[in-house]
């Protein structure tokens, strides 16, 4: 008879409600300007990005969405009440930014708000105009779609002005995908999947140690609720931006992308320096975030006085598990993983492999292993081949292998 074995990080829930465009089968990939130049865009920026982009191979990994962010458009509608851009930043307008990702073989995405005016731009928002909008964005061959929650009429709650534009996207006859921004305050994991392909789960990143934090704490409350077609968000990345060590973007990419989050650069392409382009061009840490399974991972133990040596984990496909080591601590120290921690039976032994270093051990592990890890750093391993020693299944975060 099969048992299961232990189910520590497992949360039996409903997995999604799912909004079929067909979009987002895995987390999109891409790039935006926001967090480097956030309302100090201009086209000119946006065209040597997106060239950038491709001499550095970034689309053939996958980063294959260029995203413009607030600021593009102009403060007012033009005279028949569509939206336009903003004269003097971009004048060729936003269809040849459009026409540009896609002769290199990109999408484009594009931002508007749920709400009279944008957040920052103070730019017109899309509130009371969505089919307009949707048929707007539309013909310009727009792919994607960010939609801010900015001076919206009070008392007019997330969860029913944002599937307005979700059925008038659908409606628009080009399939965009969807991404509500409303910062986790309505708890969008619970009722968003089946409006969106992707959901802001916290505040804004910042190029900060203490806010990474934060935001990982916050996406991984809501693991349960992330699958193919529609996934948490906990905002860009900052990786380049120069105010983190490399130790510290590589946690921040590392956490990222095994919690499946979106990865969109947001740094500037055009001379980004070659510690950070290496950690976005990880494809063993890329292929965990774009893993068919589509399972976010989770915190699943905390380690030490401080509860700051963090053991993360979650399902693969092929039978495979994702494992980070994430030391938070000042110091370096010693992260312990423990099978019980991760579900398996003691006893049961597996191939380890490091996707930082490129190496496989040369040992099977069996019980669990500790590893030193840098102040600040994070390990991030494939647990492999696993034996077990009955004919017990086991279940990490609800997936029963
Ligand atoms: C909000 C969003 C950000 C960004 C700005 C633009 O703050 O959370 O990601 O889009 O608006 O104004």
């Amino acid at each position: 008879m099969q048992t299961k074995w232990n189910v520590t990080a497992a949360v039996p829930l409903p997995r999604r409600l799912v909004y079929d465009n067909g979009l987002g089968k895995t987390p999109i990939m891409g790039w935006s300007g926001w967090n480097k130049y956030e309302c100090k865009i201009n086209e000119k920026i946006v065209f040597g990005n997106t060239d950038a982009l491709v001499r550095h191979g970034l689309d053939q990994l996958g980063y294959n969405y260029v995203i413009v962010d607030d600021c593009w458009a102009a403060y007012k509608r033009d005279k028949q009440g569509n939206l336009k851009s903003h004269p003097t930043t971009f004048p060729s307008g936003m269809k040849a930014l459009a026409d540009y990702a896609h002769s290199k073989g990109l999408k484009f995405g594009l931002y508007s708000d749920a709400g009279r005016r944008t957040c920052i731009g103070h730019r017109a928002g899309s509130e009371d105009h969505e089919i307009r909008d949707a048929k707007t964005f539309a013909s310009w061959g727009v792919d994607y779609l960010k939609y801010d929650n900015c001076f919206h009429k009070k008392h007019y709650y997330p969860h029913l002005r944002y599937p307005v534009m979700s059925e008038a996207l659908n409606k628009s006859g080009r399939p965009i995908f969807y991404t509500i921004c409303e910062w986790g305050e309505d708890h969008p994991a619970l009722w968003a999947g089946k409006y969106a392909n992707s959901w802001r789960t916290s505040l804004d990143v910042k190029d900060r140690w203490d806010r990474i934090q934060i935001l990982a704490d916050d996406n991984n409350m809501w693991a349960a609720y992330a699958g193919p077609g529609g996934w948490n968000d906990p905002d860009m990345l900052q990786v380049g931006n120069g105010r983190m060590s490399v130790a510290e973007y590589r946690s921040h990419f590392s956490i990222w992308s095994i919690m499946k989050a979106p990865l969109i650069i947001g740094c500037e392409l055009r001379k980004i320096r070659e510690e950070h382009l290496e950690i976005y061009k990880n494809k063993e840490i890329i292929d965990i975030n774009q893993d068919p399974l589509g399972i976010q991972a989770r915190k699943v133990s905390r380690q030490g006085r401080c509860k700051c040596r963090e053991v993360w984990a979650g399902p693969l496909s092929g039978k495979r598990i994702v494992l980070a080591l994430w030391n938070r601590d000042w110091r370096r120290v010693a992260i312990k993983v423990n099978w019980f921690d991760l579900g398996l039976e003691p006893g049961v032994s597996v191939c380890v492999r490091d996707l930082w270093k490129h190496e496989d051990w040369s040992e099977r592990q069996q019980d669990g292993f500790e590893v030193a890890i840098d102040s600040h750093d994070c390990g991030v391993y494939i647990l492999s081949d696993v034996r077990l020693t009955s004919d017990n299944v086991y279940v990490i975060a609800d997936h029963v292998f």
